[in-house]
């Protein structure tokens, strides 16, 4: 029998998100913003007692091996860099939604966090790689959010999710997005973008979130955006930092190109710069104890 998931129901399910502090929503404003500084980011942390605590935590932990101890907020973000400020306020203001298991997905605990962290890199590094002017800000937090979608789409794509692994193993399905599609009416693309309009995101961002796996299809201003987005993903789950039982199961869409300078061996390179900025990462964030 055909599996049958209610779009209305997953729609539903998006409006009924909280929405974003406004912390987070200025935040990602800022970092979309081309010419941020560094002051900018502190403004946004300093009025909030706790996301300052947490930042000087971090910063001093024993991760960073630092001689004297950091007491200045402007200090402890230059040094910990925007990344790891943006990671704690989402990890602070969107509940489990990087953490939760992905049902579905058959995804562990963190398996979003681990998954979006390593193709946040990813995408940093592809971005210096760029053939034109591009934001490698902006690449780094679309790594970040790009898969948001399957935190709402997960505990529905439970009861079909068996069904659509079987269509690619034979064949009947060419990947996994076309299966949740076939399967959903949506695809956990389309989903995470209904999500970043819920929140207000960026235009870039929402952009980057829809078209991650289909990058061609992005309005051309957003294309390159959402080609960095789409090889940091790809980068992710070749470093087996994938979200589940979907790991590899997309096509590569080559056209990046026309956009990056990515050969295979700057793509050994790319890995490499990721997995070491990773694994720095993960070690230093608040669920360490929580992961391998
Ligand atoms: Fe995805
Ligand atoms: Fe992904």
């Amino acid at each position: 029998m055909e599996p049958k998931i209610s779009c209305e129901n997953i729609r539903e399910a998006i409006e009924n998100l909280p929405m974003l502090s406004p912390n987070v929503s200025r935040l990602l404003q800022v970092l979309s913003d081309e010419d941020y500084e560094l002051d900018d980011v502190v403004n946004i942390v300093k009025y909030d007692a706790v996301l300052t605590a947490k930042v000087l935590k971090i910063v001093n932990s024993p991760v960073f091996g630092l001689l004297n101890p950091v007491t200045s907020l402007e200090r402890a973000i230059s040094y910990l860099g925007k990344w790891i400020v943006v990671s704690i306020i989402l990890s602070d203001n969107t509940g489990d939604l990087f953490s939760q298991p992905l049902e579905g997905y058959e995804g562990q605990q963190n398996a979003l966090w681990r998954h979006d962290l390593f193709a946040a890199f990813s995408c940093s590094e592809v971005a210096r790689l760029a053939k034109q002017s591009f934001e490698t800000e902006l690449a780094f937090t679309a790594g970040l959010l790009h898969d948001i979608g399957k935190f709402v789409f997960a505990p529905f794509w439970k009861q079909a999710a068996p069904e659509a692994l079987k269509r690619i193993a034979e064949g009947s399905i060419t990947d996994y997005l076309a299966a949740e599609r076939a399967l959903a009416g949506m695809d956990h693309a389309q989903i995470g973008y209904e999500m970043a309009k819920h929140w207000e995101f960026p235009q870039p961002l929402q952009q980057a979130i829809l078209y991650h796996h289909t990058p061609q299809n992005a309005p051309e201003e957003y294309r390159a955006l959402a080609f960095a987005a789409h090889i940091g993903d790809m980068c992710a789950m070749m470093a087996g930092c994938d979200t589940g039982n979907d790991g590899m199961q997309y096509p590569l869409d080559n056209g990046y190109a026309e956009y990056f300078d990515v050969t295979s061996n700057s793509l050994a390179q790319i890995l490499m710069e990721a997995e070491a900025q990773f694994k720095k990462a993960i070690s230093s964030l608040s669920f360490e104890e929580e992961v391998d």
